[in-house]
């Protein structure tokens, strides 16, 4: 794990506050995520052994907390069982701890895979079959039941930490409700929550049961600030304030207000380590990976794309939208390769393995209806190796990337940078980075299969000049953001909200009222 040097200049310039009261920025950050940043397990030896978390959200946080940062955590594995019950933080690198949660199984099972999995990652995603799902019954109150409980948990020890004055990072979904628990907790805690999703419109949100649906967005509205990674996902959540009873909010300036504080509701797009992906490329081990590729690719283009195995990823529209344009155009037929590098995750899940077996055999039907004997079109690779897939960055000519939603998307960020075939992005609009870099991407409706695969056959035969053009304007875009800036514009906006001198008085608590809307308006869909 990382620590970036400029960032420590960055606190250092700040300098102590005159109100004695620390800024953002000087104060001790402390994360609480469903994930920790690593997660421990015993070695051959019986050691207890830390491994880095995955996911995105591990990843945009790992490389830029501060030194003394503590991150609170579920205890995932036995080993972090054990380490939670010794009632200690343990070390996560860079002077980071962490702090794990205690869970039991059953609990853990309710409040991870039955709401935040099965229920809130749905919802914001817009992936219920809804002729069909949810159907919420008293399993459900059980499993809610679950998910208060443990973010009551956190709430619990995040206040333990009160004392040191700290600044509260939650993010997503699984802690939704923390903000405003912790608020009762410590009533002057400075809190932001962050959601590394889409936020699903008001009217789909109320698929959700009320008391579910109510509790989510009030929770989140005990933080002082809310971050997303795009201004659609912001305004979402300010429509879904609109149809809060005890809320209101202001559409034009995105607050939203309960009966003491104004929330400002802000989009704060999360980057990647530009850095740290170029030195991975440049590892000997994924110098070789790259040769390895180019070997396996021969003659042909390369199609890729690199996600989860995630319903929400749209991996079977991918392969379809593939096999319209090898139908369309024959001519591309044994010219092409699409290199499908897929991690597993949330195995458990039925939904998932379903997903997962359904694409694959999608790829084999293509497989099988257009491949020879020397030429398989799809070659579908379900491995967890980032190394690999940065290899494979560096050798695409399309970058297939077309999530029905996704909060932002790191991988259409990643790629482009390490890139060395002047390759093209196809983008889904739905994805938060495309407002981001979407203007040097091929734009797709990604349940446009037609569409999508205009933009495989757009990419493959762009003229050199315009690749070129387009893959200055990615990188650029990519590089003018750092996670680094992810995180001190949050700290920053905070220090508005909470002037450091404030203390627990909100200055924009005295705010006129004019401005708010309350949900007795006309409720947007
Ligand atoms: C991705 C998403 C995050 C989410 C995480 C959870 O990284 O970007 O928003 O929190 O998945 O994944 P998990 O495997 O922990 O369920």
């Amino acid at each position: 794990m990382e620590t970036v040097p400029h960032t420590h200049d960055a606190r250092a310039a700040v300098g102590p506050n005159p109100s004695g009261h620390p800024s953002a920025k000087e104060s001790l950050l402390v994360v609480a995520s469903n994930r920790g940043p690593v997660s421990f397990e015993r070695d051959e030896h019986g050691k207890l052994v830390p491994r880095r978390g995955i996911g995105g959200l591990v990843t945009a946080l790992s490389g830029v907390l501060f030194r003394d940062a503590t991150w609170v955590a579920s205890a995932i594995t036995d080993g972090d069982r054990e380490i939670a019950k010794r009632g200690r933080a343990a070390s996560a690198g860079a002077g980071q701890r962490v702090r794990f949660v205690q869970i039991d199984h059953e609990t853990y099972d309710g409040y991870y895979n039955q709401i935040s999995n099965q229920i809130l990652w749905f919802a914001h995603h817009y992936l219920f079959d809804v002729a069909r799902t949810p159907r919420f019954g008293d399993d459900t109150v059980q499993a809610w039941e679950r998910f208060v409980e443990v973010n009551q948990a956190f709430a619990d020890v995040l206040a333990r930490e009160a004392d040191r004055h700290p600044v509260y990072l939650i993010q997503d979904y699984h802690l939704a409700l923390v903000p405003a628990m912790l608020r009762e907790r410590v009533p002057d805690a400075r809190i932001i929550h962050f959601s590394h999703t889409p936020i699903a419109g008001p009217s789909y949100m109320r698929i959700l049961p009320a008391r579910m649906r109510e509790a989510v967005i009030r929770g989140m509205c005990g933080a002082d600030l809310l971050g997303f990674q795009s201004p659609i996902w912001a305004e979402n959540f300010a429509l879904n304030v609109r149809s809060t009873p005890g809320l209101r909010i202001d559409l034009r300036t995105l607050r939203a207000r309960d009966d003491a504080r104004t929330i400002p509701i802000r989009s704060f797009p999360v980057a990647v380590p530009g850095h740290v992906i170029r030195e991975t490329a440049a590892r000997p081990d994924v110098v070789e990976a790259a040769q390895e590729i180019e070997d396996w690719r021969g003659e042909p283009a390369l199609l890729l794309r690199v996600d989860r195995l995630e319903p929400s990823k749209n991996i079977i529209r991918g392969f379809l939208a593939f096999e319209l344009f090898l139908k369309q155009h024959p001519e591309w037929v044994g010219r092409v390769k699409f290199l499908s590098l897929l991690s597993p995750s949330r195995e458990e899940m039925q939904d998932y393995q379903r997903y997962g077996e359904e694409a694959l055999a999608e790829a084999e039907r293509i497989n099988k209806a257009f491949g020879t004997a020397k030429w398989k079109p799809i070659d579908v690779r379900v491995q967890e190796d980032f190394h690999f897939a940065v290899a494979a960055y560096t050798r695409y000519d399309v970058l297939l990337v077309n999530p029905v939603y996704d909060g932002m998307n790191l991988v259409c960020m990643e790629g482009p940078l390490v890139n060395e075939r002047q390759g093209v992005l196809a983008l889904s609009v739905n994805a938060g980075a495309y407002t981001r870099v979407g203007r040097h991407a091929l734009g797709l409706n990604p349940f446009d299969i037609q569409e999508t695969a205009d933009a495989i056959r757009q990419g493959l035969e762009m003229p050199a000049e315009e690749r070129a053009r387009r893959a200055r304007g990615l990188t650029r875009s990519i590089l003018a953001h750092s996670p680094e800036t992810w995180l001190l514009s949050q700290l920053d906006e905070l220090d508005l909200v909470r002037p450091p001198a404030a203390g627990s008085d909100h200055e924009t608590a005295q705010e006129s009222d004019d401005a708010f809307g309350s949900f007795n308006d006309e409720v947007g869909i």
